[in-house]
This record gives C-alpha cells, structure tokens and sequence, in this order.
C-alpha cells in the first residue's frame, strides 16, 4: 500500500520511527506499507518506490540540507493530487478552523484515497461532511488517535458493541489539566502547577484550550458524532474549565475525594447533552486511579455491563501506535477486498 504522510512532528517522527521497528512484523503479516511521500510546512519529500525512513529523519533533523528528493515549496496539497498513493496519513497540527488538515483530507477524498489522522480539527469543524465525502468515494476515514490517543474507543465500539446502545460515556480526555489537577491535590497553586505541566512538556505555552477545557470538549464532539451520527460543534458543548478549581479540590481534600476534569456524553431519550466540568470522584471510582498523563473511559450501555478503559502516559509514541493500528487496519481490510 501507498502512503503519504502529512506533517513530520511528534507524532509523524514517531510513526516512522514505529513503521522502522515493526517492519519485519508488517512484512511477516504480509504488509508492504510504503511512504511515498511526506509533507511538512515547507516541502515534501518524495521517492514514488517508498521513501527510506531512517534516513527522511536524519534529513528532517538537518533542515533537509542537500537532501535531493526533498522539494522546497511541493506542498502537501500538490503532493496528494500528484503523487500516486492509497492512503493519506494527516497529522498537521489541530487549529480552530480546522485548516490546513480540513483541505488535505478534502482533497485525499476527491482523490479517492483512504485517510487516517490523529488531527481533531477538521472533525470538529466538518465532521459530518468528511464522514459523507469518505462513503460516497469509497474510501476508510479512520481516526482513533484524535481521542484519548491510543486508548481504544473507535475500534471498540465499531466491533465489539454494534448492537448494543450507548446511553452515557464519561472520560477523561486531557493530560494536561489531568497533570495540574493532580498537582494541585498535591498542595501546589493552579498557576505552579501550571508552571510545572510546561516545563515537563505537557502543557504547551499556549495552554488555555488546555484549561479552559476546549480540547476535551473537541473530543467529546468527535466521540458524541462518531455514536450517535449526528454534527454536533464545538459550542454544543457546556464546558467548564480549570482555573477556577482550587476550592472544589479544598472541598475533596476533607471528603477524602479526588477531583477530575471530566467529560460527559448523556443520552436522555432523544436529546443528548455534551460537557466538561472538574468533577468531585470518590476513591472507589475507577477514574480516581487516573493520574497525571493517563486517559481513560468509561461507556455506560443499554444491554451490556459498563466498560471502563485506561491508558497510562499518554505520549507521541502512543498515539503514533494508534495511527499505525488505523494504517494496518486500512491495508488488512483493503487486502480481504482485493
Ligand atoms: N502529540 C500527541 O501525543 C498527540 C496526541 C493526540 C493527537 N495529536 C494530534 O496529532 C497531530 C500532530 O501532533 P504533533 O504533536 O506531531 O504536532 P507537531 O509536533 O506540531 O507537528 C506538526 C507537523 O505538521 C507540519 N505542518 C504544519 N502545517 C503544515 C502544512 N500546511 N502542510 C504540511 N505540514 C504541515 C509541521 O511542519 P514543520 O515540521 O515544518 O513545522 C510539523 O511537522 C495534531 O493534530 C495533534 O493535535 C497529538
């Protein structure tokens, strides 16, 4: 299968580091996954007979020097509607209005190549397009790592729960304010703690969608849209961040509870309601063994007992597992059906 990668970052560098380690075992499974082309925001590299990886990264942590199959300018756009391929891998960073990922995976549609991201933009912004486009060409949108990273939820759900109904999901979806609040309960400020999570490179300089719980809310709107296949926005959302939490956590403290900053997806009858506020959590709560960069789930169904699904340290790493898991699953899938 042909590959294109879009955006050589944590999670691009992560993959290709992930795709040299399991060559042997993707070979083994009868897989030959080949990238042959990988963008970044100022050119792309391309060898149409697959790239050699070890040595894209060496070019890319030298700025490309002298490297000769890499075109200054080639974005990744001309790349998609030039280069042949089967599959677009989209991993440029998550914005508001949800570009540059939006137009790459609009294109890789038009052009009836299969995509996976971890990027939550662009199903934030278009969900229910995208999801039309990708069935009407025929091709995967697959997407799991754009929630809870390589905590499993889409794949999940799409086999092991088909007939069962979801009547509440509750998780916790952002390492971030999950690390500050854990700080916090510690005894440190809201804004050491803060200063903590950027320095041990959890919480970017630019944190506030962080903490004022925007992020979460973004994946509560994938995971609400992927369940019950509706187009709910961002502004759908209650959302309630953490700048505020200190008293709420003094509150726990002589409780003996923890506090959490929790997302909730509720169905009652026909109307769903989508939020994220700091919660107070007993000790015998599953998600109060949750700490600093784990993510976790919790689904509550109709006919089938509740699932409770925890990951720890959330990293690049993890979530280019995830990506890698939706690739395979693609080429696994488009090999059963020739
Ligand atoms: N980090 C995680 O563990 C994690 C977890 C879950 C989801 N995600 C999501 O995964 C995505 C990637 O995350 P990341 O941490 O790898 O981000 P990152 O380190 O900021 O990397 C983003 C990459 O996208 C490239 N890029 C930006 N604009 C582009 C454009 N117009 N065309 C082509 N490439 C472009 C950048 O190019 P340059 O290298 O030239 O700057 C960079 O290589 C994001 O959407 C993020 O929200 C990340």
């Amino acid at each position: 299968m042909k590959i294109q990668v879009i955006g050589l970052g944590n999670v691009g560098k992560s993959l290709l580091g992930l795709l040299l380690e399991e060559e042997k075992k993707l070979k083994a499974k009868g897989l030959d996954l080949r990238i042959v082309s990988i963008s970044d925001s100022k050119g792309t590299a391309v060898n149409e007979n697959g790239l050699e990886l070890s040595e894209v990264l060496r070019y890319k942590e030298l700025g490309w020097h002298n490297c000769n199959y890499y075109s200054k300018g080639y974005s990744a756009i001309d790349a998609i509607k030039n280069i042949n391929s089967d599959l677009v891998v989209e991993l440029t960073p998550s914005t508001i209005d949800g570009e540059p990922g939006l137009s790459h995976i609009k294109e890789a549609f038009v052009h009836k190549k299969h995509v996976v991201t971890a990027n939550k933009g662009p199903l934030v912004v278009a969900f229910k397009q995208l999801k039309n486009m990708a069935l009407e060409n025929n091709v995967y949108f697959l997407y799991e790592a754009t929630v809870a990273a390589h905590v499993p939820i889409f794949c999940l759900l799409s086999s092991c729960f088909i007939t069962d109904e979801i009547l509440k999901v509750e998780g916790i979806f952002n390492a971030t304010t999950n690390f500050i609040i854990c700080e916090m309960e510690r005894g440190f400020s809201f804004q050491e703690a803060l200063d903590k999570a950027i320095k041990a490179g959890w919480a970017e300089t630019n944190y506030a969608d962080d903490v004022d719980g925007i992020d979460a809310a973004r994946k509560v709107v994938i995971l609400a849209n992927t369940i019950y296949d509706r187009d709910f926005k961002l502004n759908d959302v209650k959302i309630e961040g953490i700048r505020n939490v200190d008293p709420l956590i003094m509150e726990a403290k002589k409780q003996g509870k923890r506090v959490k900053l929790l997302c909730e997806i509720i169905k009652e009858h026909d109307n769903i309601i989508l939020q994220v506020s700091p919660k107070m959590i007993s000790q015998d709560n599953p998600f109060s063994t949750v700490n600093y960069g784990d993510m976790s789930v919790k689904f509550y169904f109709k006919n089938s007992q509740e699932i409770f699904v925890s990951a720890k340290f959330v990293s690049p790493r993890q979530t280019a597992q995830a990506v890698l898991n939706d690739i395979v699953t693609v080429a696994l899938n488009k090999k059963c059906t020739g």
